[in-house]
């Protein structure tokens, strides 16, 4: 990964594409100007729908030339870190609700060598990552119930997200925000301090591998809207 900067970046949740065909969907969203690739893995159980697990974020990892944004909706984590450092995860991000002991998955995911993120579900309050702050690269603000793409954004995750982008202050993390991101939501959740916007059905909406400028027209009206 590069240097952090807290410049915009559009990161589009392949939970959106064509579970066929990964690889290509990879190229076109990152041809069409993503910034970052969002991989959505969830387990039946921390949340009520199934994706995918390492093998297949090994079989992306080569297509990807940004970063790969692993967001873990699973429960334990500790005994898949190991795996997903293999597979080539960039950052790693678990959730606060996983289990009892976050902090030590957080060291183990750094320890494994990835930057380390930590999610929040909209019923956690802000302060539940307060004093995890020093062990983290992003927080992850959840503006959806995780488990499914194309829910709608729920409002009064924009305090939250203030509260956190004040809590974080200087610190390098990123502070990113999942569900329901389109060329509406985007300017409130930037204006309320985001950095990096995850979109799913609002860039893969109405496009193809072979109609990825769609993708384009998408990413850059979600760029735009937030930037605006
Ligand atoms: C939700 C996932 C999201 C999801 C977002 O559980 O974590 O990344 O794909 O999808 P949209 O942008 O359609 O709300
Ligand atoms: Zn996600």
């Amino acid at each position: 990964m590069t240097a952090f900067d807290r410049t915009l970046k559009i990161a589009p949740s392949i939970l959106s594409a064509d579970f066929a065909a990964f690889g290509a969907e990879v190229r076109a969203i990152e041809a069409q100007g993503a910034d970052w690739v969002h991989v959505d893995v969830m387990d039946g159980h921390f949340v009520p729908n199934i994706t995918f697990g390492p093998q297949l974020v090994r079989a992306i990892r080569p297509h990807v030339k940004t970063v790969m944004d692993v967001h873990l909706m699973i429960a334990p984590v500790d005994p898949y870190i190991d795996a997903f450092a293999d597979a080539g995860a960039d950052i790693l991000t678990a959730h606060v609700e996983a289990g009892p002991h976050v902090h030590r998955t957080l060291q183990a995911i750094r320890a494994a060598g990835m930057k380390a993120g930590v999610a929040l579900n909209p019923g956690t309050p802000a302060e539940a990552v307060a004093p995890l702050l020093d062990d983290v690269d992003l927080v992850l603000a959840m503006t959806v119930n995780p488990g499914f793409g194309g829910q709608k954004f729920i409002h009064p995750m924009l305090d939250k997200i203030a509260a956190l982008r004040g809590m974080i202050g200087d610190r390098k993390i990123h502070l990113e925000v999942d569900g329901g991101v389109d060329a509406t939501t985007a300017p409130l959740v930037a204006r309320a301090g985001a950095d990096a916007l995850v979109a799913g059905s609002a860039v893969f909406r109405g496009g193809s591998v072979e109609e990825a400028q769609i993708y384009g027209e998408n990413i850059a009206a979600i760029r735009a809207a937030a930037q605006g």
